[in-house]
């Protein structure tokens, strides 16, 4: 006899395992099935994000930024730290005890929001009566059926052409994270957020780091005045990024890898290195669904086709994340799990596509919401622009870091704030500040008029507000 659920989600990343919470908070009798395994073969849920993307990533941001803090900044702080070492090993077995605490995490709030977890692979069988009988194949197998059913199978890294990761020379975000000893030379491809994440990482622990960028410009859909201060600060650190670039033949060696490749002026070059990246980009995720056993519309990238409200062409079966199209954001993944679950119950749920933030965590972090300068000329808009530089900010000299800026674009007429962007120290966290004032339609003179702490780096914020009126304090 098979087990009933109101809702079933298939897949356990932000975007699954949110969803399942949200619907068993709604009252929902609800499953959520993860098939990720942890080093001991058991279940790790929390997906791309919580094993092998954000969360792993942050970590091991944070312990090479402690690094380089040591061996580069410590001294003028008047503290003397010689002999400073790495020990990797160490380094990755904190960020995986990191990613346990998160795994652990996840399965307490299952049990606490009685949401019934499934250890395998979940897949249609067929639409039966009061919905879709799902199997799980795990340890054991199980047949569930759902009267809903929403799909969060993520996303896998994008492969180039005739070079399979093999996760030792040829690395995805997985291997990435995993590189048991700093290599000498490291190449990447693809000068988007996990290039330049997972390459800071390395050359911040010693590396010598190249990026192979296709496109001219560097991180295009970054506001161009921020692309340029970050590219700045990244040249300044040795992390070398080549744009333009086309890449040709990728060999293993006994050394290593090379990557035969034609420059931005058509020159052929080879690069060797001990390790190659691979970060061009993410594929959505539909292996072992059995789509085709139910007939789910699929769009030619593999992606679930979904409309607004995440509905797929199937009566009560939803897909949110990675999955579907939009940002392959964490972040997005949840709101759309949480908007679903609400549409189950009959609610209102709401995701505003104009107000999810981009961070990258690199040092200076970039962060942005909203719309960039080159996106309002392109619409024509007609806007104001506001700059403060984090050199011109207490709290940023006091930290030692003055990289950057923020930057506002309000609406010339209204004063609407259409988008802001930041390139400095905490940006991650600042961006919260526009995020909110976007959501409540705020102006730009809003944020002006504001009491903000003092000194803290969100005065740059203020003042970058107080930069689209001409009238800065502190600059
Ligand atoms: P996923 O997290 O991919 O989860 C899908 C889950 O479904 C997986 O556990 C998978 O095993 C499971 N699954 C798939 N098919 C089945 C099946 N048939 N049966 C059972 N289970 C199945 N985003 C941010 O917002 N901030 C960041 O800092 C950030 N850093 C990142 C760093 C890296 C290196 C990478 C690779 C990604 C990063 N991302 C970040 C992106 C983020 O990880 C994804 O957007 C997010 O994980 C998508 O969530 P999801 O729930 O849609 O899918
Ligand atoms: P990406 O889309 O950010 O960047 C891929 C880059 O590779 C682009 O600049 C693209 O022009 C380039 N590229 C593509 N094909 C190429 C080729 N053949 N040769 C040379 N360059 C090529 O993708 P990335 O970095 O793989 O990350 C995937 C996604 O994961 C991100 O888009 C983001 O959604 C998510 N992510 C989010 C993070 C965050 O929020 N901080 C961190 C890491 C990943």
């Amino acid at each position: 006899m098979s087990k009933q659920f109101d809702v079933i989600v298939i897949g356990g990343g932000p975007g699954g395992y949110i969803a399942a919470i949200r619907a068993a908070q709604l009252g929902f009798n609800t499953a959520c099935i993860d098939e990720w395994k942890n080093g001991k073969g058991g279940p790790a849920p929390g997906g791309t994000c919580t094993n092998v993307g954000c969360i792993p990533s942050k970590a091991l941001l944070q312990s090479s930024e402690h690094f380089e803090h040591a061996n580069k900044h410590f001294a003028e702080h008047g503290i003397t730290a010689t002999d400073v070492k790495m020990d990797v090993a160490k380094m990755l077995a904190r960020k995986d005890g990191v990613v346990k605490q998160n795994n652990d995490g996840i399965l307490y709030l299952f049990k606490k929001n009685k949401v019934s977890f499934f250890h395998g692979r979940g897949s249609f069988v067929k639409a039966a009566e009061g919905g879709y009988e799902i199997k799980v194949a795990g340890a054991a197998e199980e047949t569930l059926v759902g009267k809903h059913i929403i799909l969060a199978t993520g996303s896998n890294a994008r492969q180039l052409p005739g070079v399979p990761f093999d996760e030792e020379t040829v690395l995805s975000n997985d291997g990435a994270l995993r590189v048991g000893a700093v290599p000498k030379k490291l190449a990447l491809i693809g000068s988007g957020v996990i290039g330049l994440e997972m390459g800071s990482v390395w050359r911040r622990l010693g590396a010598d780091v190249t990026i192979l960028e296709g496109l001219p410009t560097f991180l295009g859909a970054v506001d161009e005045q921020i692309a340029k201060e970050a590219k700045k600060a990244f040249d300044k650190q040795g992390l070398k990024v080549e744009l333009g670039v086309k890449v040709g033949e990728v060999a293993k060696t006994q050394a290593g890898v090379t990557i035969d490749y034609t420059d931005a002026k058509g020159e052929a070059k080879k690069l060797e290195a001990d390790k190659l990246i691979v970060s061009i980009g993410r594929v959505p995720n539909t292996i072992g669904l059995n789509a085709e056993a139910v007939g789910l519309k699929l769009d030619d990238r593999g992606a679930i086709v979904v409309d607004d409200e995440c509905k797929t062409s199937l009566h009560n079966v939803w897909a949110v994340g990675d999955v579907v199209r939009g940002p392959m954001l964490a972040h997005k993944a949840e709101e759309e799990g949480v908007a679903v679950a609400e549409r189950i119950a009959g609610q209102h749920g709401h995701v505003n596509f104009n107000t999810i933030p981009w961070v990258i965590y690199t040092s200076p972090e970039i962060a942005w919401v909203g719309r960039t300068e080159q996106q309002l000329k392109a619409d024509g808009v007609k806007y104001k622009a506001g700059t403060f530089p984090f050199l011109a900010n207490g709290r940023a000299r006091a930290l030692g870091d003055t990289t950057g800026m923020v930057k506002f674009l309000a609406d010339a007429t209204t004063d609407e704030i259409l988008g802001v962007h930041i390139v400095g120290p905490m940006a991650s966290e600042l961006i919260s500040e526009a995020v909110v004032a976007m959501e409540f339609k705020a102006s730009a003179e809003d944020i002006a008029r504001i009491c903000h702490a003092h000194p803290s780096l969100s005065e740059a914020t203020k003042e970058a507000a107080l930069a689209v009126d001409k009238r800065t304090l502190n600059f």
